[in-house]
Protein backbone atom coordinates (compact mmCIF):
# COMPACT_ATOMS: atom_id res chain seq x y z
CA UNK A 1 0.00 0.00 0.00
CA UNK A 2 1.47 3.10 -0.98
CA UNK A 3 -0.84 6.16 -1.04
CA UNK A 4 -2.70 6.71 2.19
CA UNK A 5 -5.05 9.04 1.21
CA UNK A 6 -8.32 6.91 2.13
CA UNK A 7 -6.69 6.34 5.79
CA UNK A 8 -8.89 6.56 8.80
CA UNK A 9 -6.48 6.91 11.12
CA UNK A 10 -3.28 8.89 10.04
CA UNK A 11 -1.57 9.35 12.99
CA UNK A 12 0.61 7.58 15.65
CA UNK A 13 1.60 8.34 19.34
CA UNK A 14 4.43 5.69 20.00
CA UNK A 15 5.14 5.15 24.33
CA UNK A 16 8.36 4.86 24.76
CA UNK A 17 8.41 5.98 28.55
CA UNK A 18 8.55 4.34 31.68
CA UNK A 19 11.41 3.06 34.25
CA UNK A 20 11.86 -0.26 32.94
CA UNK A 21 12.20 -1.95 36.44
CA UNK A 22 11.92 -5.16 35.36
CA UNK A 23 15.10 -4.83 32.66
CA UNK A 24 17.10 -3.30 35.58
CA UNK A 25 20.28 -3.11 35.65
CA UNK A 26 19.97 -2.66 31.43
CA UNK A 27 17.78 0.14 32.02
CA UNK A 28 19.49 2.23 34.92
CA UNK A 29 20.92 4.72 32.54
CA UNK A 30 18.84 4.46 29.33
CA UNK A 31 15.80 3.81 27.82
CA UNK A 32 14.09 0.05 27.18
CA UNK A 33 13.04 1.17 23.70
CA UNK A 34 16.30 2.07 22.79
CA UNK A 35 17.86 -1.28 24.11
CA UNK A 36 18.37 -3.85 21.14
CA UNK A 37 15.99 -6.37 19.98
CA UNK A 38 18.44 -8.07 17.79
CA UNK A 39 20.16 -5.94 15.70
CA UNK A 40 17.64 -2.78 15.80
CA UNK A 41 16.71 -0.38 18.44
CA UNK A 42 13.30 -2.09 20.06
CA UNK A 43 11.50 1.69 18.77
CA UNK A 44 12.51 0.77 15.02
CA UNK A 45 9.69 -1.54 14.86
CA UNK A 46 7.09 -0.05 15.94
CA UNK A 47 8.12 2.66 13.80
CA UNK A 48 8.56 0.64 10.93
CA UNK A 49 5.37 -1.49 11.57
CA UNK A 50 3.11 1.80 11.48
CA UNK A 51 4.85 3.03 8.35
CA UNK A 52 3.62 0.14 6.62
CA UNK A 53 0.39 0.60 8.11
CA UNK A 54 0.43 3.76 6.30
CA UNK A 55 0.73 6.01 9.41
CA UNK A 56 3.01 9.19 8.56
CA UNK A 57 3.11 11.49 11.48
CA UNK A 58 4.41 10.43 14.71
CA UNK A 59 4.50 11.61 18.61
CA UNK A 60 7.10 10.03 20.52
CA UNK A 61 6.51 10.23 23.94
CA UNK A 62 9.57 9.29 25.95
CA UNK A 63 11.21 10.47 29.69
CA UNK A 64 12.74 14.20 30.36
CA UNK A 65 16.13 12.11 30.78
CA UNK A 66 16.09 9.93 26.96
CA UNK A 67 13.87 12.18 24.87
CA UNK A 68 17.17 13.75 23.54
CA UNK A 69 18.73 9.98 22.57
CA UNK A 70 15.37 9.66 20.94
CA UNK A 71 16.08 13.01 18.72
CA UNK A 72 19.32 11.78 18.13
CA UNK A 73 17.98 8.16 16.68
CA UNK A 74 14.95 9.33 15.01
CA UNK A 75 15.37 12.65 14.26
CA UNK A 76 11.95 14.58 12.71
CA UNK A 77 11.81 12.01 10.11
CA UNK A 78 12.33 14.07 7.59
CA UNK A 79 15.09 11.37 6.33
CA UNK A 80 12.44 9.34 6.14
CA UNK A 81 10.04 11.43 4.57
CA UNK A 82 7.85 11.05 7.33
CA UNK A 83 6.98 13.74 10.64
CA UNK A 84 8.23 12.47 14.30
CA UNK A 85 7.46 15.55 16.83
CA UNK A 86 8.30 14.43 20.80
CA UNK A 87 6.88 14.93 24.34
CA UNK A 88 7.87 13.52 27.12
CA UNK A 89 6.20 11.96 30.40
CA UNK A 90 7.67 13.15 34.02
CA UNK A 91 7.07 10.14 35.65
CA UNK A 92 5.42 6.74 34.35
CA UNK A 93 1.61 7.71 35.63
CA UNK A 94 0.21 5.18 32.85
CA UNK A 95 -0.45 4.49 29.82
CA UNK A 96 -3.77 6.51 29.47
CA UNK A 97 -1.68 9.48 30.00
CA UNK A 98 -0.01 9.60 27.03
CA UNK A 99 -3.47 10.55 25.36
CA UNK A 100 -3.38 13.75 27.51
CA UNK A 101 -0.09 14.82 26.95
CA UNK A 102 -0.55 14.25 23.38
CA UNK A 103 -4.34 16.05 23.25
CA UNK A 104 -2.47 18.61 21.04
CA UNK A 105 -0.83 16.28 18.52
CA UNK A 106 -4.43 14.57 18.30
CA UNK A 107 -6.55 17.62 17.20
CA UNK A 108 -9.78 16.64 16.33
CA UNK A 109 -8.82 13.11 14.28
CA UNK A 110 -8.88 9.46 15.53
CA UNK A 111 -4.93 8.17 16.41
CA UNK A 112 -3.65 5.05 16.88
CA UNK A 113 -1.52 4.25 20.17
CA UNK A 114 1.38 1.94 20.22
CA UNK A 115 3.72 0.67 23.03
CA UNK A 116 7.16 0.85 22.03
CA UNK A 117 7.94 -2.61 23.09
CA UNK A 118 5.62 -4.67 21.06
CA UNK A 119 6.70 -5.73 18.19
CA UNK A 120 4.33 -7.18 15.33
CA UNK A 121 5.54 -9.50 12.35
CA UNK A 122 3.54 -10.89 9.56
CA UNK A 123 0.18 -10.35 7.97
CA UNK A 124 -1.12 -6.93 9.08
CA UNK A 125 -4.12 -7.10 6.64
CA UNK A 126 -6.47 -7.39 9.52
CA UNK A 127 -4.77 -4.19 11.46
CA UNK A 128 -4.61 -2.34 7.90
CA UNK A 129 -8.53 -2.79 7.44
CA UNK A 130 -9.31 -1.66 11.01
CA UNK A 131 -7.40 1.30 10.44
CA UNK A 132 -9.01 2.39 7.07
CA UNK A 133 -12.34 1.12 8.77
CA UNK A 134 -12.19 2.80 12.03
CA UNK A 135 -14.95 5.75 12.30
CA UNK A 136 -15.14 6.68 16.11
CA UNK A 137 -14.89 5.07 19.44
CA UNK A 138 -12.12 2.89 20.65
CA UNK A 139 -10.66 -0.22 18.94
CA UNK A 140 -8.34 -2.90 20.51
CA UNK A 141 -7.33 -6.25 19.13
CA UNK A 142 -6.97 -9.81 20.71
CA UNK A 143 -3.95 -12.42 20.40
CA UNK A 144 -4.41 -15.51 21.77
CA UNK A 145 -1.59 -16.60 23.73
CA UNK A 146 -0.49 -19.24 26.13
CA UNK A 147 -0.31 -16.77 29.33
CA UNK A 148 -2.88 -14.00 29.10
CA UNK A 149 -2.98 -13.33 33.11
CA UNK A 150 0.72 -11.33 32.34
CA UNK A 151 -2.24 -8.58 29.69
CA UNK A 152 -5.23 -6.98 29.37
CA UNK A 153 -7.43 -9.70 28.95
CA UNK A 154 -10.85 -9.84 26.65
CA UNK A 155 -13.86 -11.29 27.51
CA UNK A 156 -16.71 -12.39 24.66
CA UNK A 157 -20.56 -13.14 25.12
CA UNK A 158 -22.04 -15.83 23.61
CA UNK A 159 -22.64 -13.99 20.53
CA UNK A 160 -18.88 -13.23 20.28
CA UNK A 161 -19.23 -9.43 21.26
CA UNK A 162 -16.46 -8.10 23.21
CA UNK A 163 -18.23 -8.68 27.38
CA UNK A 164 -15.17 -7.97 29.18
CA UNK A 165 -11.87 -6.44 29.49
CA UNK A 166 -9.95 -6.93 32.86
CA UNK A 167 -6.11 -6.39 33.25
CA UNK A 168 -3.83 -8.89 34.07
CA UNK A 169 -6.73 -11.10 35.82
CA UNK A 170 -5.35 -14.42 37.72
CA UNK A 171 -8.47 -15.74 35.92
CA UNK A 172 -8.72 -14.94 32.13
CA UNK A 173 -11.83 -14.92 30.56
CA UNK A 174 -10.27 -16.45 27.34
CA UNK A 175 -6.71 -16.92 25.79
CA UNK A 176 -7.21 -13.53 23.80
CA UNK A 177 -4.77 -10.57 25.11
CA UNK A 178 -4.84 -7.45 24.09
CA UNK A 179 -1.85 -5.98 22.69
CA UNK A 180 -0.26 -2.54 23.16
CA UNK A 181 -1.56 -1.01 20.35
CA UNK A 182 -5.11 0.52 20.37
CA UNK A 183 -7.24 2.76 17.91
CA UNK A 184 -9.51 5.69 19.82
CA UNK A 185 -11.24 8.89 18.53
CA UNK A 186 -11.11 12.55 19.68
CA UNK A 187 -13.00 11.97 22.43
CA UNK A 188 -9.80 10.02 24.17
CA UNK A 189 -7.93 12.61 25.73
CA UNK A 190 -10.73 14.01 27.39
CA UNK A 191 -11.81 10.37 28.50
CA UNK A 192 -8.09 9.78 29.92
CA UNK A 193 -8.20 13.15 32.10
CA UNK A 194 -11.84 12.05 33.91
CA UNK A 195 -9.86 8.50 34.76
CA UNK A 196 -9.25 7.94 38.50
CA UNK A 197 -5.51 6.54 39.06
CA UNK A 198 -5.88 2.33 39.21
CA UNK A 199 -4.74 0.81 43.32
CA UNK A 200 -0.79 0.71 41.25
CA UNK A 201 -1.40 5.03 40.95
CA UNK A 202 -1.26 4.54 36.76
CA UNK A 203 -3.86 6.02 34.53
CA UNK A 204 -4.82 2.30 33.11
CA UNK A 205 -5.43 1.92 29.45
CA UNK A 206 -8.03 -1.04 30.37
CA UNK A 207 -9.93 1.72 32.56
CA UNK A 208 -9.93 3.98 28.93
CA UNK A 209 -11.02 0.95 27.33
CA UNK A 210 -13.41 -0.08 29.40
CA UNK A 211 -15.22 3.62 29.90
CA UNK A 212 -15.70 2.87 26.02
CA UNK A 213 -16.85 -1.03 26.36
CA UNK A 214 -19.79 0.34 28.30
CA UNK A 215 -20.99 2.47 26.18
CA UNK A 216 -20.87 0.14 23.51
CA UNK A 217 -17.95 1.97 21.90
CA UNK A 218 -15.28 -0.78 22.00
CA UNK A 219 -14.62 -2.50 18.91
CA UNK A 220 -12.32 -5.78 19.10
CA UNK A 221 -10.70 -7.44 15.70
CA UNK A 222 -9.14 -10.63 17.11
CA UNK A 223 -5.62 -11.47 15.22
CA UNK A 224 -4.77 -15.12 14.29
CA UNK A 225 -1.93 -16.95 13.27
CA UNK A 226 -0.35 -15.41 10.09
CA UNK A 227 0.80 -12.90 12.35
CA UNK A 228 3.52 -12.64 15.36
CA UNK A 229 3.35 -10.19 18.26
CA UNK A 230 5.68 -9.99 20.95
CA UNK A 231 6.30 -7.93 23.71
CA UNK A 232 10.27 -7.30 24.93
CA UNK A 233 9.29 -5.97 28.63
CA UNK A 234 11.50 -8.53 30.91
CA UNK A 235 14.62 -10.34 30.51
CA UNK A 236 12.80 -13.50 28.90
CA UNK A 237 10.33 -11.57 26.57
CA UNK A 238 13.28 -9.42 24.95
CA UNK A 239 15.28 -12.88 24.59
CA UNK A 240 12.61 -14.22 22.75
CA UNK A 241 12.06 -11.22 20.32
CA UNK A 242 15.49 -11.40 19.90
CA UNK A 243 15.71 -15.13 18.71
CA UNK A 244 12.30 -14.77 16.68
CA UNK A 245 13.98 -11.77 14.71
CA UNK A 246 17.21 -13.23 14.52
CA UNK A 247 15.84 -16.76 13.51
CA UNK A 248 13.58 -15.11 10.69
CA UNK A 249 15.98 -12.70 9.61
CA UNK A 250 19.18 -15.62 9.36
CA UNK A 251 17.02 -18.21 7.48
CA UNK A 252 15.37 -15.27 4.69
CA UNK A 253 18.53 -12.87 4.48
CA UNK A 254 15.32 -10.16 4.82
CA UNK A 255 15.36 -7.97 7.81
CA UNK A 256 12.55 -7.12 9.93
CA UNK A 257 12.00 -3.98 11.46
CA UNK A 258 14.59 -1.41 8.98
CA UNK A 259 12.76 1.52 8.92
CA UNK A 260 14.67 2.43 5.50
CA UNK A 261 13.51 -0.49 3.96
CA UNK A 262 9.94 0.67 4.71
CA UNK A 263 10.47 3.90 3.88
CA UNK A 264 11.50 2.61 0.00
CA UNK A 265 9.39 0.40 -0.29
CA UNK A 266 6.10 2.45 1.06
CA UNK A 267 7.18 4.59 -2.35
CA UNK A 268 8.54 7.75 0.39
CA UNK A 269 11.91 7.76 -0.52
CA UNK A 270 11.52 8.09 -4.50
CA UNK A 271 14.71 9.99 -5.72
CA UNK A 272 18.64 9.39 -5.43
CA UNK A 273 18.71 12.46 -4.10
CA UNK A 274 16.12 11.24 -1.11
CA UNK A 275 18.36 7.93 -0.71
CA UNK A 276 21.63 9.33 -0.71
CA UNK A 277 20.29 11.96 2.46
CA UNK A 278 18.38 8.86 4.24
CA UNK A 279 21.87 7.42 3.96
CA UNK A 280 24.45 9.59 4.77
CA UNK A 281 24.60 8.96 8.48
CA UNK A 282 24.46 5.16 8.41
CA UNK A 283 28.07 4.22 8.72
CA UNK A 284 29.83 1.60 5.98
CA UNK A 285 28.73 -1.95 7.76
CA UNK A 286 26.39 -4.62 7.59
CA UNK A 287 23.06 -1.98 7.64
CA UNK A 288 24.13 -0.20 5.05
CA UNK A 289 25.32 -2.97 2.86
CA UNK A 290 21.27 -4.18 3.11
CA UNK A 291 19.51 -0.98 2.92
CA UNK A 292 21.87 -0.33 -0.19
CA UNK A 293 21.02 -4.18 -1.87
CA UNK A 294 16.97 -2.85 -1.01
CA UNK A 295 17.66 0.25 -3.08
CA UNK A 296 19.62 -1.28 -5.76
CA UNK A 297 16.62 -4.45 -6.26
CA UNK A 298 13.71 -1.51 -6.16
CA UNK A 299 15.40 1.25 -8.37
CA UNK A 300 15.94 -1.95 -10.93
CA UNK A 301 12.49 -2.73 -10.48
CA UNK A 302 11.23 0.74 -11.77
O1 LIG B 1 2.02 -5.27 26.01
C1 LIG B 1 0.62 -5.17 26.07
C2 LIG B 1 0.14 -4.86 27.47
O2 LIG B 1 0.69 -3.56 27.82
C3 LIG B 1 -1.39 -4.82 27.56
O3 LIG B 1 -1.92 -6.09 27.33
C4 LIG B 1 -1.84 -4.31 28.91
O4 LIG B 1 -3.23 -4.18 28.94
C5 LIG B 1 -1.20 -2.97 29.20
O5 LIG B 1 -1.53 -2.49 30.48
C6 LIG B 1 0.31 -3.07 29.10
O6 LIG B 1 0.76 -3.94 30.13
P1 LIG B 1 2.27 -3.88 30.68
O7 LIG B 1 2.33 -4.61 31.97
O8 LIG B 1 3.21 -4.31 29.61
O9 LIG B 1 2.45 -2.33 30.92
P2 LIG B 1 3.74 -1.59 31.35
O10 LIG B 1 3.45 -0.85 32.60
O11 LIG B 1 4.93 -2.47 31.33
O12 LIG B 1 3.90 -0.50 30.19
C7 LIG B 1 4.00 -0.86 28.84
C8 LIG B 1 4.94 0.10 28.11
O13 LIG B 1 4.52 1.45 28.21
C9 LIG B 1 6.35 0.05 28.67
O14 LIG B 1 7.19 -0.15 27.57
C10 LIG B 1 6.62 1.38 29.28
C11 LIG B 1 5.57 2.27 28.70
N1 LIG B 1 5.03 3.16 29.72
C12 LIG B 1 4.29 2.62 30.74
C13 LIG B 1 3.75 3.42 31.69
C14 LIG B 1 2.92 2.83 32.80
C15 LIG B 1 5.23 4.50 29.64
O15 LIG B 1 5.91 4.97 28.71
N2 LIG B 1 4.68 5.32 30.58
C16 LIG B 1 3.94 4.83 31.61
O16 LIG B 1 3.47 5.64 32.43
Amino acid sequence: MKGNTDMAVEKAIVLAGGAGTRLYPMTAVGSKQLLPVYNKPMIYYSISTLMLLGIRKFLVITTPLDIDRFKALLGDGTKWKIEISYASQSAPRGIAEALIIGREFQARDSLVLMLGDNIFYGKLDRIRQAFKSFKDGALVFGYPVKNPSRYGVLGFGPDGRVESIEEKPREPKSRYAVPGLYIYDSTAPERAASLDPSGRGELEITDLNKGYLVQGQLEATLLGRGMAWLDAGTFMSLLDATRFIEAVESRQGLMIGCVEEVAIKQGLIKTGEDYERMVESIPSGPYRSYVEMVWREMSART
